[in-house]
């Protein structure tokens, strides 16, 4: 019974790809969103993802003034709603891959939000050279934390423990239970790692930063049919002295 309804579902999303290759074909629109999609992650899902992105740093308190480090940002998937959120200058968007930054550029264009003067970084130390000590308001790491190794989660926090102004808040998940990720998988070239919880909280720790749990990306409105749904979402902060 299991067996064939697993079978069934591959043949649902065999069809459902092979629809959507066609259409990619015919419709320039639907090619283009394919693309930004494959740099981001699950495609299909580009507004509810943003959406989610927005609304979650609004229920943690971000308002209109604030500034935000944007680590991962991609093809801004997240960062156009939150340009067009921001005040002029407070969005700053940081990644590894020129090839997003190329295509955060292009949608800055398309949706005329070059009046807000978004600052957009291609960086490796997650802005420690680049950035020169500025420090934000909210620091956001989605869905990138578990395709960091080890010793560069220690870089991360190492890097945004210096970005974040005393009383900030950092957010980041990584991959929750239960899952379908393989430890070591790959996806668009980045390996998947299951950090656990012992592990983020120490490495955070001897950042200087505080780690506390807060549930899963689905309690936020992180769309429930993506498997990544069940990550563990962490709020750090600066541990005062
Ligand atoms: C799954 S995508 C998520 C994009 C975006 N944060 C979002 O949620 O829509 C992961 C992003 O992290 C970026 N990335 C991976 N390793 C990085 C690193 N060491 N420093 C900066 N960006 C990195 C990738 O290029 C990619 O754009």
């Amino acid at each position: 019974m299991k067996k064939k309804s697993f079978v069934l579902q591959k043949i649902k999303e065999y069809l459902s790809n092979k629809k959507f290759a066609i259409q990619r074909r015919i419709h320039p629109g639907i090619r283009e969103q394919h693309r930004l999609d494959s740099l981001v992650g699950p495609r299909g899902y580009w507004n509810e993802l943003q959406e989610y992105q927005l609304n979650f740093l609004k229920s943690k308190g971000m308002q209109s003034h604030h500034t935000l480090l944007d680590v991962g940002c991609g093809p801004l998937q997240g960062g156009i709603a939150f340009i067009s959120f921001l005040d002029s200058n407070h969005y700053f968007g940081l990644d590894i891959r020129s090839e997003s930054l190329v295509e955060a550029y292009k949608q800055v264009t398309r949706y005329d939000l070059i009046y807000k003067n978004p600052n957009l970084i291609l960086s490796d130390t997650f802005g420690k050279i680049e950035l020169n000590g500025q420090q934000f308001d909210f620091i956001w790491a989605s869905q990138i934390l578990y395709h960091l190794e080890p010793d560069t989660i220690h870089r991360f926090f190492e890097a945004v423990s210096l970005h974040l102004k005393p009383g900030a808040y950092l957010y980041g998940d990584i991959i929750g239970a239960p899952n379908k990720v393989v430890q070591d998988s790959h996806w668009n070239g980045f390996r998947f790692y299951l950090h656990s919880f012992s592990f983020m909280d120490d490495a955070a720790r001897e950042h200087g930063l505080s780690m506390k749990h807060i549930g899963q990306i689905g309690d936020y409105g992180y769309p429930i049919a993506i498997a990544l749904h069940t990550n563990d979402m962490f709020e750090f902060q600066k541990i005062r002295t």
